[in-house]
Order: C-alpha cells, then structure tokens, then sequence
C-alpha cells in the first residue's frame, strides 16, 4: 500500500465504488409457459438467473399458442408500464419496434457472444429490429409432428402414416373399433396448427409458401386449398365431441392414456411427455406428418423499452444467458424442442429432437425450411388472425371446402 501510486488507490477506490453502484439485474417475464413441460422448461431460465445474482418477477398468462398473454401485453404497452421481456415471435417483433416499443440495447452482448456466427441466418434475421438484436432466440420448435400411441396403434393394427390418405384410413380403422382417431382441442390456434400442416402435405413446400409466405390470392383461393379444406372435414371427423375448447396439453394427455390415437401438434408436446417421465419410440411415437417440409417456429425473448439501470442490466444477463450453450441444451431437453444455435451436441437429446434437427438442415438446403403461420412466423397479426378465423369458422361449421378458400382469400385480401 505505502509504495502505491494516489492515483492507483483512486483507480481502486472508484472501482470498488461503482461495483457498489451497479444496478443489481431485475426482469419482469410475460409469458404463457404454463403446462407441466413449458413450465419446467422455463424454470431453467428463472434458477439460471437467480444463480447469476438477479430477481426474476414471473408474469405467466396461461392460453397455449400465446393468445392471452399477447391480449396481457398490449394493456401493459398501452398504460406505459411494459415488462422487461416478453416471449416473442416473428414478424412482431420488428412490429414492436415500428410501435418504438422494443429496445436494441442487447445488440452488445450480441457482438460479445458472437450471435451472428453461432445462429441460423434465417433465425437471426427474426430477431433483429433495423440490423440489430432485439429478442434473443431459445430454441427451434417443430410444427408438423404426428404423436402417437404405439400401444393403441397396435391394437388396431395400423403404422405411422406417410399420407393423408393413409392417415385417414387408420383413422376411419380406429374409429371403427371405438377409439378416437385425433386428440384436439378447439382452440383457434390449435385448428390453424392442424391446417399448416394439413397445407403443408397436401400442397407441398411451393404451395405453402405461395399462400402463406407470399400471401398469393391465387394460391390462398385455388383448388389446392380446396383440396387443403376437404382434409380438414375429414378430419373434424375423427374428434372427439368433447374436443371444443380442450387444452392442447390435456390433448396430449390423451395419447398418453390411451384415449386417443394420434395428436397433431408442434414439439412442445414433447415436453408434456418427458415432464411425464415417458421415453420415445417405448411410450409414444413421434414423426412427420405427410411432405417434405419443415414447419419452424423459434421461442424468444424480446426486449422492451425499459426505463432503469437495473431493467437494462437485466435485459443483458437475460440475453447472456440465454445464448449459453448448457442453458440451450438444458432448455430443450425440458421444451421439446431443438437449440437454436448450431453448435449445440445433440448427444444427449432423444431420437425425436435428432430428427428434427436432421430434417431442419434437409430442409433448408431444399426451400422447405418454411415458417409457421399458426404460431406467429410467416406474417403479420392482421393476416395471420385473418386466415386463422376461416380455419376455425369452417372446422366449426358446415361451410364447403370451396366457400371455406373463397373466403380465405378475401379475408387475407381484406386484412392487407
Ligand atoms: C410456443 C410454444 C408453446 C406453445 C403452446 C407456441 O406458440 O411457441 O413455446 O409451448 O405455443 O403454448
């Protein structure tokens, strides 16, 4: 001490003074992670963040697909008092930040953890607002999954289908010996993810793209979507009756129990059935449903414009810690669904997230690595609501097949 420098000992004096001063990390989270797998799966996150010295304000808004929470965020925008993060997707990100409500400040920790190199472009591209981050991405969930019970598959005599028309003939086998052919629940959003990949096998990857990508009206009102909604009748008939507002986790559920045959949904069903100590390929069976594309739909956490050192602080532990490699494996073993960073070992994940990541990287060397409209990846709210509402008016209805595209392309045309 006596042979230091004044100015050392002010240099250590300050530092040890601004350590003091530094704004302890604090987030506010709205999020709709609220069945068994989604929660254990953000529970990763919240230890993560307590471990590394922060206070994590849970704000879940229950709703599968995001509706509610959604609906929840708007007021807090609206009366000024926005959360820190919310669970965000696709083309609203960069709506939030045209409304000047999102914050590029985790763009630093982007440049420090090298996020461009370690990410898909194409996911990257979602998560930037004018060039630089503004959401940081979790995991890649798959949309076009069959899951299935191999038990009750059995018993019935039938394997995994590869086309519509062997789906429906197991199904009308199933439905013949008393069981139901398809767990669903009437839930808009759950009918406009049972349509992407309904569109999806019947129309093919150009097909999709056109209608829900492009918005081509030809494509949204042409015979292919004709053919798109004589599908989904079909499979209104193989429901249950009790299938209108059901969750889609109890859905799941009943796969699990032997209730149902078969359950259309993205991976985060695969969370429900490893939360439940339940084993690919033994318990349940999970594999593509009809084409050659790949429905993706990525996870993040947007960052809105908040006022505070500790907010901001944060944001950037937030952002940190979610691009850690062991967070994205830990995460997605939990959710069901796949790192978003390339450079993640799969070693540990089972034969279904192996798969997945399999087809994604097929996928994208082919133009069929496509975005999901159900769940907020391809377009705006306004289309995407648009499409959504005919969906579910004609699984609900007795509308034709050709009323039901007609329609379709008016409404997309309606909401431009
Ligand atoms: C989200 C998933 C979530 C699912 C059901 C999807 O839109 O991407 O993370 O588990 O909705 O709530």
């Amino acid at each position: 001490m006596r042979n230091m420098s004044l100015t050392a000992i002010a240099v250590i004096v300050g530092v040890s003074f601004a350590t003091a001063a530094k704004a302890e990390p604090q987030v506010e989270v709205l999020h709709w992670w609220t069945s068994g797998g989604e929660a254990r799966a953000i529970q990763v996150l919240v230890d993560d963040f307590k471990a590394a010295g922060g206070t994590w304000t849970d704000m879940p808004v229950a709703g599968g697909g995001g509706d509610a929470a959604r609906t929840a965020l708007k007021a807090r925008v609206l009366s000024g008092n926005p959360p820190t993060a919310f669970q965000m997707k696709g083309p609203s990100i960069q709506e939030w930040y045209e409304e000047g409500a999102l914050s590029t400040g985790i763009d630093a920790i982007a440049k420090e953890q090298n996020w461009d190199a370690v990410l898909p472009a194409q996911i990257a591209d979602h998560m930037k607002c004018e060039g630089k981050y503004c959401a940081a991405p979790v995991n890649v969930h798959r949309i076009d999954w069959f899951w299935a019970n191999p038990a009750v598959l059995a018993k019935a005599g039938v394997a995994m289908p590869t086309t519509w028309d062997q789906f429906n003939a197991a199904a009308d086998k199933l439905q013949a010996m008393g069981i139901t052919p398809l767990a669903h629940g009437g839930q808009s959003w759950q009918d406009a993810t049972v349509f992407e990949a309904v569109a999806l096998g019947i129309g093919g990857n150009d097909f999709y793209r056109k209608a829900f990508v492009d918005l081509d009206m030809d494509a949204l009102g042409g015979a292919t979507m004709v053919k798109v909604f004589d599908q989904m009748r079909k499979l209104r008939g193989y429901v249950d009756p009790n299938f209108s507002g059901r969750d889609w986790n109890l859905a799941t559920a009943m796969v699990m129990n032997g209730e149902a045959a078969f359950q259309i949904m993205g991976d985060w069903a695969k969370g429900e059935f490893t939360a439940a100590g339940k084993v690919p390929g033994k318990d349940y069976l999970c594999a593509p449903t009809p084409g050659s594309g790949y429905l993706y739909n990525v996870d993040s956490f947007a960052m809105f414009d908040v006022k505070g050192d500790d907010k901001v602080t944060g944001q950037n532990l937030l952002a940190k810690l979610i691009l850690d490699k062991k967070f994205q494996k830990v995460f997605n073993l939990a959710k069901g669904s796949i790192p978003a960073r390339i450079d993640v070992d799969l070693g540990e994940f089972d034969y279904c997230a192996r798969r997945s990541a399999y087809d994604m990287n097929v996928a994208s060397s082919n133009g069929g690595l496509l975005p999901s409209f159900a769940h907020g990846m391809a377009m705006r709210n306004a289309q995407a609501g648009a499409i959504t509402d005919v969906v579910t008016r004609h699984f609900n209805s007795d509308l034709s097949s050709a009323d039901a595209a007609r329609l379709l392309a008016e409404a997309v045309q309606n909401s431009l």
